[in-house]
């Protein structure tokens, strides 16, 4: 049966939504939904092209119950950021990146995917429909989460004979409110992927199971959770929702994206400032051992951006880390952002006009 996705409720009106924007507090942002006016919507049946999408107001969608992303977690999201530059650009980073991974998702997920063009045509207009709610130069940035999921209904295990391709937005401060940096634990009883499974993309099922173990660590007064391998519990993987990378005299290394691991669109782009600044930068395993002796640790994500590692706990093992001024992270996270926000030219063409 066709299934439709609809806005299910009334946009904001005006005024209400004039008010929501007015009570904005950029200063303050986190990282929690703030609805903004547009999101954008476009579908195909499986094998198709996707339709032009539309921009609609921003609304609950309505959905079969015999969904595959209901049903069987048949879907993927992505999630990249917009800021507007110190001359009032408004620019997304990288977003071909994004386009490219949730391609790669879709073919693991048996999901027809929008094309490179559309996925970024489609992140432009996101975002150019709701540019009042891109945060000032310097205080945050318009969050980009477009959504692929399987919304034909599927009664018996396959994949879904309709896939809707949906963006909304929000604007964003930082991820961990921790100023100085995280105090990881490291999971020694969950894992978050194994081999042949689906670590390697960003595919919605990935999430929920981190949550178990990322609210018993924050009871403990951990900021955040690290995995280890699911074949031999040796070596570090991923963070709950970013990669990591250690960092030992002049060679910085990150655990390789061969299958478990995400390939962090943030975690590509440090690499690269990383050797622009003369560091070695190693993708290969990482064992909990060299992780303890390390002298510095931090993560990136689009979420988290760059973030320090203040320390690492695992069983009763607690080692402390550089932050602060001195720490690479620090001059990275600066690297970064000053390419994101247009106080540096942008010699990589990472950042897209709108
Ligand atoms: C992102 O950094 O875009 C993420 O995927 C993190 C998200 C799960 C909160």
């Amino acid at each position: 049966m066709a299934l439709s996705v609809q806005p299910s409720s009334s946009p904001l009106l005006t005024s209400e939504a004039d008010e929501k924007y007015a009570n904005v507090k950029w200063e303050e942002l986190g990282f929690a939904l703030i609805p903004t006016d547009y999101m954008y919507v476009a579908k195909c049946k499986q094998g198709e092209s996707f339709s032009t999408g539309e921009i609609i107001p921003y609304g609950d969608i309505s959905i079969s119950p015999c969904s595959g992303i209901l049903n069987y977690g048949q879907g993927l999201f992505e999630g990249l950021k917009a800021y507007r530059a110190k001359n009032g650009c408004i620019t997304p980073f990288r977003p071909n990146q994004n386009a490219l991974r949730m391609q790669t998702g879709a073919d693991r997920l048996c999901m027809t995917s929008p094309s490179e063009e559309q996925f970024v045509e489609a992140v432009k207009q996101t975002v150019l429909a709701n540019k009042k709610w891109v945060p000032p130069s310097g205080k945050g940035a318009l969050y980009i989460r477009p959504l692929l999921i399987g919304t034909g209904a599927v009664l018996g295990v396959a994949s879904a004979p309709e896939y809707t391709f949906l963006i909304y937005v929000s604007p964003v401060g930082n991820y961990h409110a921790a100023s100085s940096g995280l105090n990881l634990k490291v999971d020694h009883t969950y894992r978050r992927a194994h081999t042949g499974g689906t670590g390697s993309v960003k595919s919605c099922s990935n999430y929920s199971p981190v949550v178990k173990s990322l609210l018993e660590a924050k009871s403990s007064g951990f900021s955040d959770i690290l995995f280890l391998d699911a074949a031999t519990g040796r070596n570090i993987e991923e963070i709950s929702t970013c990669n990591i990378f250690i960092v030992k005299g002049n060679i910085v290394s990150t655990p390789p994206t061969s299958g478990t691991i995400l390939p962090g669109i943030t975690r590509k782009s440090i690499s690269e400032l990383g050797r622009d600044i003369g560091y070695q930068v190693q993708e290969r395993d990482v064992s909990v051992d060299e992780l303890l002796e390390a002298e510095e640790v931090f993560c990136t994500g689009t979420a988290m951006v760059v973030k320090a590692v203040e320390t690492v706990t695992f069983h009763n093992k607690k080692k402390k880390y550089r932050t602060g001024k001195e720490a690479l992270s620090t001059k990275l996270h600066l690297m970064l952002t000053n390419i994101q926000m247009g106080i540096v030219e942008d010699k990589k063409g990472w950042m897209v006009e709108i």
